[in-house]
Order: structure tokens, then sequence, then C-alpha cells
């Protein structure tokens, strides 16, 4: 499962990139509008920093003005991908962007015809929000579920990215599920490290280590 990073903080990028295990970034308006400053020089810092796709939202809603700023996206950094919301207009969107040879990840999806559909227009990526329908108490990880079931009985060139990953249960689902990729904060990366066992082990490890030498040190002493 490829491992994507849900922010547009360049601090946690960087720290999630020396980990080793980073493939791509999702942005999306509200995560760039949180970082302030200038989205395009954040974006560009981030393609700079990781060598894998990078979502670049567009905020408009009719078809002329999504393509007009997914194209203005796409040319910024070939590492960047044009991601549009999941509309009539968006699907039109898709299929016109994918023509013009750019990559589309289509965003805000809550259903299995959706994720179809964005699939046929051509996205590359479609990105069923997990936590969000979680959040109404609907199964996301259900809909992830039949979404990767749906694109694999077909030959679509689109990957199931698994967003609004909320925590590390969430992120063993969906690759369980056989999701291509998830996409997450760094806290839900960070706490997929973590087994309060590993730490218990390494202490007594390193305990021991020192009451070794210790009595190695106490015996050429004698
Ligand atoms: C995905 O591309 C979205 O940016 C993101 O996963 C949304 O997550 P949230 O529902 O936690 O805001």
């Amino acid at each position: 499962m490829k491992i994507f990073l849900d922010t547009a903080n360049l601090k946690d990028i960087r720290e999630a990139h020396d980990l080793g295990v980073l493939d791509g970034v999702t942005t999306n308006p509200t995560l760039l509008a949180k970082e302030g400053g200038d989205p395009e020089q954040v974006l560009l810092e981030i393609c700079r920093l990781v060598d894998g796709p990078i979502s670049a939202e567009v905020v408009a809603t009719d078809v002329e003005g999504m393509v007009r700023e997914g194209r203005h996206w796409a040319a910024l950094h070939p590492n960047i991908v044009v991601k549009c919301p999941c509309t009539v207009d968006g699907l039109k969107a898709t299929k016109a962007l994918t023509a013009l040879g750019h990559r589309v990840n289509m965003t805000l999806i809550f259903s299995p015809t959706q994720a179809l559909l964005a699939a046929k227009a051509g996205a590359r990526f479609v990105s069923p929000f997990v936590g969000r329908l979680d959040d109404i108490s609907t199964s996301g990880m259900a809909m992830v579920g039949e979404i990767v079931n749906i694109l694999g009985n077909y030959d679509y060139d689109c990957e199931v990215l698994a967003a609004s990953l909320r925590h590390p249960m969430h992120v063993v689902e969906a690759a369980s599920l056989g999701a291509h990729i998830g996409t997450m904060p760094l806290s839900v990366l960070l706490a997929m490290v973590k087994h309060p066992l590993t730490d218990i082990g390494l202490k007594k490890f390193l305990d021991d280590w020192e009451k070794a030498k210790k009595e190695l040190g106490a015996k050429a002493a004698r």
C-alpha cells in the first residue's frame, strides 16, 4: 500500500519523508488555507520535497473554471495531480483534463457509483472519504471495499486512494481491503509506528546491556 500524507504542512511532510515511507501528498483548500502563505509556493516546496503524486484541488465549480485551474496547477510541476470534486461538472472536467494528459484525483467520493463514474471519466485516483462517512454513522470502510471490488473487475487505470483516515485501524482495514493508497495526517502515521511492547522490550534490552557492561567493568577492576 502506498502511503500519502494528508497535509500542506511542510514540517510534517519533512518528518514523514525522513521516515522513508512517504509516497505522495494530498492537499485540499482547507489544508492549504490553514498553512497561510502563497499556496503555489507551498505546493512547489512540497513537490521539491516529495517525488510522488501531489494533489492540488480546484476551487471552481463549473467545468471551464475547473479545467482552467487544473491546467494551472498541473503546469506548476510534473508531480502535481489535479483534484476535482465528484460532481457533474467535476466529471466533465476530469474527462477534459485527462484528455489533455493531466492526472486527476477525484475527491469527495462517498459512494461506489461515484467512484465507478470517476474511473470511467478517466480519473487516475479516486478518493473515498472514510472518516466523514463514519461521522454520519455509515461505514466508510464498507464503501472502500465495494470500490476496490468494482474497479478490480475491470481494467481502469485508476487507484483507490482511501482518504479521511483518522486512526491506524482505518489504515489496516483499507490495506486489508486492497486500497492502493492511504492518505493520513502525520499523527496517524506516527501512531502506526508505536507499540508499547516495542518500548518495553527496547528498555529491557538497553537496561540488560548496561547491567552487563557494569558487571564486566567491575570484574576487570578486581
Ligand atoms: C483527502 O484527500 C482529504 O484531504 C482528506 O483525507 C479529508 O480528511 P478529513 O475528513 O479528515 O478532513
